[in-house]
């Protein structure tokens, strides 16, 4: 269903209702692609959707301009939940010419054969009239891809701002102001850690970029437009790429015959001291990586748990923390813990994580042979209560 944004400008992009694995992101409500269609003497895309919606998005379109042209599509971004189907597009408006940098066009040439695509190269600044419309385009390279960008409509005062400023969230909602603030927060919040935040470097050069446009409507390319709250995603972006965190603990851990996990609790019972830390708790048997990552990127302190298995830790420790060394939160100060049969090595392989990820290791790691001992168990609580005053 197309939906007015402002005049002449009209959201024609989907919702993935079912989605539920988004490479590996865990899409607790959906997700959606967002395409714009700006409306005139001549008739401009911005983006597509996933190839699966293509008819979708094209019934849009033709509902939107009826039996007029579509003059141009802007690429911000080739990765294929918003390029797969710029192919169909294309065939459904052979004149179709098509706006993006460099870079991607050759992302784009590589998914798709694109011998007959008409291209219209754009650089970094650049500023282009069409008709009424006024446009600039802003590299943002690694925020998401390295050909990303974003477009301007300087008389529209909107910024299509691609992945920025995104959620993986599906609601009948289109405008941030129609959703509670916590939930746009949140679902902001998961979205930056698991897609963004390796590239915080590259998020504060973006921002800093951006900065000067004027902007009332942002035009992202998942979830909620932004209107009422881009000051609270701006700040929520700057204090992330910044490495500022919450007075908050995450403590997480698998467990097999019950031990690490009550070296856990006695460590969340020692957190627990501190009445104003913020604790949160993931036990890996029960809570997917996406919703880790969410937690750790804000968290002050990271406790990680797991019990020797096989001369190794459990899978869901190791593939937990692979998962963070990828997204490399920053700043934090950590500790780990378990228990083992006949050998201690569970605590030696988190160890080796966090040196990888470059975080602060509290003290000497706490294991326990078969069960904790009552003496084993104070330990653990009381690290817990020094881990939460730090
Ligand atoms: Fe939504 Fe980086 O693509």
């Amino acid at each position: 269903m197309i939906k007015n944004i402002t005049n002449d400008v009209y959201y024609v992009g989907v919702t993935d209702w079912n989605v539920r694995n988004f490479h590996g992101y865990h899409t607790d409500s959906g997700s959606t692609y967002n395409s714009y269609l700006i409306k005139g003497k001549k008739n401009i895309l911005v983006d597509s959707v996933k190839y699966l919606f293509k008819d979708t998005l094209l019934k849009n379109i033709k509902d939107c301009i009826e039996s007029a042209s579509l003059d141009y599509i802007i690429c911000n971004h080739a990765e294929p939940d918003h390029s797969s189907s710029i192919s169909h597009v294309v065939k459904e408006y052979p004149n179709i010419k098509i706006i993006c940098n460099e870079k991607c066009r050759s992302i784009l040439s590589s998914y798709y054969d694109s011998s007959s695509w008409n291209f219209k190269i754009v650089k970094d600044g650049e500023g282009l009239t069409i008709e009424d419309n006024n446009f600039f385009f802003y590299n943002t390279p690694m925020v998401h891809w390295p050909e990303s960008m974003v477009t301007y409509l300087a008389n529209q005062k909107i910024l299509f701002s691609m992945d920025i400023f995104g959620q993986h969230y599906a609601s009948s909602c289109l405008f941030d102001e129609e959703e509670k603030l916590s939930t746009l927060l949140y679902e902001a919040q998961k979205y930056y850690a698991n897609i963004v935040m390796p590239y915080a470097s590259q998020v504060l050069t973006t921002l800093g970029k951006l900065k000067n446009l004027e902007v009332q409507i942002v035009a992202n390319s998942h979830g909620l437009l932004l209107k009422k709250y881009l000051p609270k995603m701006i700040e929520l972006y700057t204090n992330f790429a910044k490495g500022i965190n919450k007075n908050k603990a995450l403590v997480i851990y698998d467990s097999m015959w019950g031990s690490t996990e009550k070296m856990a609790f006695s460590l969340i019972d020692g957190l627990k001291t501190n009445l104003n830390l913020e604790i949160q708790v993931c036990d890996l048997k029960v809570t997917d990586i996406t919703k880790v990552a969410t937690e750790a990127i804000d968290s002050k302190v990271i406790a990680v748990g797991s019990p020797t298995l096989n001369s190794n830790i459990l899978p869901t420790v190791a593939k937990c923390l692979c998962y963070l060394e990828g997204l490399k939160p920053q700043n934090k100060t950590c500790f780990c813990f378990g228990s083992y049969g006949w050998a201690p090595i569970c605590v030696k392989k988190i160890q080796e994580y966090f040196e990888k990820l470059k975080w602060n290791n509290f003290c000497e790691p706490i294991t326990a042979q078969f069960n904790p001992t009552e003496n084993i168990l104070q330990n653990c609580f009381n690290t817990g209560k020094e881990l939460s005053n730090i």
